[in-house]
């Protein structure tokens, strides 16, 4: 391919935006645009999108980058998973999306684990039921809107739906499909036994693809020229692993965006008997993937920044966090703000500061924040390690990976060396990436990151604070049953 040849397009139908990058042959970011859109919060707890905000997002940032970088030849997708697109037989939307962090579907949870079996839920799907999960959204639409659920003929899930009104195709990838609890991660098909038990009706489902296939070409009378291949896509977790080159067992990923990702990849399918780590399809064809999730990594840092100094940089916090030692004289922060996911599947869950002092200040309630995180993606890295994973690197990515002191605190706590990589783009890169392979530039998924992500700089544990922070992780873990269902009363 030389310099001149056409770009690759990847969007990342985020939670707050739609993120378009166009990307060159060997990995340069050519151009970039962003529209955002609101979240819509009904009632707590609740968490909600017009899918037509996503498309008008992704109609013009297409726009906007073939107007920076040329024609694409090929657009790749990517984009918040598990959330509920319920479409009517004429492909109308039939209420707003139901997002990835709407924690209502608790009881519906229980209600499929019962219905299936915990252990034989895990052994179809490889995970249990969580409230973020798509399927459990279905039985809430059924149980609390049998109005609209009597009215479905499709449902799919955020990028998906923009994939529709690109192609006109109903299709999905089993990377994003693995979020669904309705498909057989370990076969990459959709579950018939489970779709079974669940008495939903498998006509709804998009047609689950390897992430690099075409799914469709662009039509006729949009922002972007017509016939354009359009790859299947991935999840965003799965696209982002493959933007910081995790595309098999090696290094893992350590994603420090709102949420908090720990990202193995897996050569063979492998389950957590318990269902606490999550076990996917990763977007490289006949491989798979483990991650813990939590629910708010950078999103604590802003809750905690928005709450006691909204006016301050995130610079100056951190500098204020990086005058208190390691384990901050004993003040612990549990970081389940919005529930949990890994490793205590609780949507109760609520967060806390232990052990405050009068000698505390703002900069120690910043580091215990810092180190409460990391402890959690420590549960979450354990979890993968029980499952077989033995990293010897983690590769960071997201607005928390900006912060030295953060990756210092992180890399000590999870005792693994952290770099960064050349370009940090997120789920949107590894989203062109596919779309470059859907496009034939490059023979596969792995030649693909081969050909385009560089590492960059490494940050080190400090063995002192390894040690401390052993210590910590014990006390952090013995507080989370303390508050258990704190958020329930
Ligand atoms: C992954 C997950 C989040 C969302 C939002 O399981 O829930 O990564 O995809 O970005």
């Amino acid at each position: 391919m030389s310099a001149e040849s056409p770009p690759l397009v990847g969007l990342d139908v985020g939670t707050t935006a739609v993120k378009g990058l166009a990307v060159g042959p060997d990995g340069t970011v050519l151009a970039r645009a962003e529209v955002g859109y609101p979240l819509s919060t009904p009632r707590p707890g609740w968490a909600e999108q017009d899918p037509e905000d996503w498309w008008r997002a992704s109609a013009a940032v297409l726009e906007r980058l073939a107007a920076d970088a040329g024609t694409p030849a090929g657009i790749g997708l990517s984009g918040q998973m598990h959330g509920l697109v319920a479409l009517d037989t004429a492909d109308q939307v039939l209420r707003p999306a139901i997002l990835w962090n709407d924690q209502r579907t608790a009881a519906e949870c229980q209600e499929i684990e019962q219905t299936v079996g915990l252990e034989r839920l895990i052994e179809l799907t490889g995970n249990r039921a969580l409230p973020g999960f798509t399927a459990p959204k279905l039985v809430w639409l059924r149980h609390h809107e049998p109005d609209t659920y009597g009215r479905i003929a499709r449902i799919c899930l955020p990028k998906d739906y923009v994939r529709l009104r690109l192609t006109g195709e109903h299709a999905s990838d089993v990377s994003d499909a693995s979020g669904t609890l309705l498909l057989d991660v370990a076969a990459r098909s959709w579950s018939e036994q489970v779709l079974d038990a669940l008495e939903l009706d498998a006509s709804w489902l998009p047609r689950a693809l390897e992430s690099p296939d075409v799914s469709g070409l662009t039509r006729a009378g949009l922002p972007v020229e017509s016939g354009i291949p359009v790859a299947a896509g991935g999840g965003d977790q799965a696209a982002g692993a493959l933007g910081v080159g995790v595309d098999r067992p090696g290094p893992v990923s350590v994603a420090l965006g709102t949420s908090g990702v720990v990202f193995a990849a897996l050569e063979r399918f492998a389950a957590d008997p318990q269902g606490r780590a999550h076990s996917f399809c990763h977007a490289v064809p006949g491989a798979w993937h483990a991650m813990g999730v939590m629910l708010s990594a950078a999103g604590s840092l802003r809750w905690l920044r928005d709450t006691v100094a909204p006016d301050l940089p995130y610079d100056e916090l951190t500098a204020a966090a990086a005058a208190w030692p390691a384990g901050t004289e004993g003040l612990v922060f549990l970081p389940y703000l919005a529930g949990e996911r890994t490793p205590h599947a609780d949507p109760d869950a609520r967060g806390a500061f232990a052990g405050l002092s009068i000698r505390h200040d703002r900069g120690a309630l910043v580091r215990a924040v810092l180190e409460g995180v990391a402890f959690g993606l420590r549960d979450s890295l354990d979890l993968l390690v029980e499952l077989g994973v033995a990293p010897s690197l983690g590769r960071v990515s997201g607005g928390g990976a900006r912060s030295q002191l953060w990756l210092e605190i992180i890399a000590s706590s999870l005792e693994l060396p952290l770099e960064r990589l050349a370009v940090d783009e997120g789920a949107a890169f590894g989203a062109a990436l596919l779309g470059g392979v859907a496009a034939g530039v490059w023979p596969d998924v792995r030649a693909a990151v081969a050909a385009t992500v560089k590492p960059g700089s490494v940050v080190e544990p400090i063995p002192e604070w390894s040690t401390v922070y052993r210590e910590a992780q014990e006390v952090y873990r013995s507080l989370y049953p303390a508050l258990q269902g704190a958020g329930d009363r």
